[in-house]
């Protein structure tokens, strides 16, 4: 996983929490650099999930809820680090259908070893977008957050639900988006 996603969650850690918790979750996880990320390096994302669970522990909130939590921050942190890509958009919907097709597709032009998750996106009617998650990484409540970073940056009205298709493994989930 790439070592931008790494160090905004260090940042989310040291602004939401303390740098002193954001010290202890680097000490009590094992880390490959000692917590030393660089934006453009490439790291195990068990790291991060380990990072997770042992602020789960140190603050009592559930691991699901920080990532989520977590994928709130990283979008507003992709609104300033990527411009480019909401210099055209003003809409939630047309912005998330091209993740997969556009977005993610030039973060890989960027870091040709990202590992990205998949999103097919569907409109059964105009008020609503299905967005299916599919990845080898366990990063659905990622999606979730990024997913409602994207509805607040809009600020439009849409509900969100959500539908774990691969058992709890939060590998492979749907996303139903209703405007209202
Ligand atoms: C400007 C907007 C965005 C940018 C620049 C961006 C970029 C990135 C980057 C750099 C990574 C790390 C790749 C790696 O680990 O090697 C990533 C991962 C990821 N992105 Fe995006 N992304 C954006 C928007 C979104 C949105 C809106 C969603 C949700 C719909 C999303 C879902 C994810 C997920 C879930 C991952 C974690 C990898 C996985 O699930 O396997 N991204 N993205």
């Amino acid at each position: 996983m790439k070592g931008v996603v790494f160090t905004e969650f260090l940042e989310m850690v040291e602004d939401k929490f303390s740098p002193e918790v954001a010290d202890k979750i680097i000490e009590a996880s094992h880390t490959e650099t000692g917590g030393a990320y660089t934006s453009v390096g490439t790291y195990h994302h068990a790291e991060l999930i380990e990072m997770v669970v042992n602020l789960s522990k140190i603050s009592g909130l559930d691991s699901a809820l920080l990532i989520k939590t977590f994928g709130e921050y990283l979008f507003s942190s992709f609104v300033k680090l990527y411009p480019e890509f909401f210099t055209n958009t003003t809409s939630c919907f047309p912005f998330l259908e091209l993740i997969d097709n556009h977005v993610h597709c030039e973060v890989r032009k960027l870091y040709p070893d990202a590992e990205l998750p998949t999103f097919k996106t569907h409109k059964p009617n105009n008020n609503t977008l299905v967005m299916t998650y599919h990845s080898e990484r366990p990063f659905a409540p990622l999606a979730e957050g990024l997913i409602c970073g994207a509805i607040c940056y809009f600020q439009e009205k849409i509900d969100l639900k959500i539908s774990d298709l691969s058992g709890g493994e939060n590998t492979h989930v749907e996303f139903t988006l209703s405007a209202h």
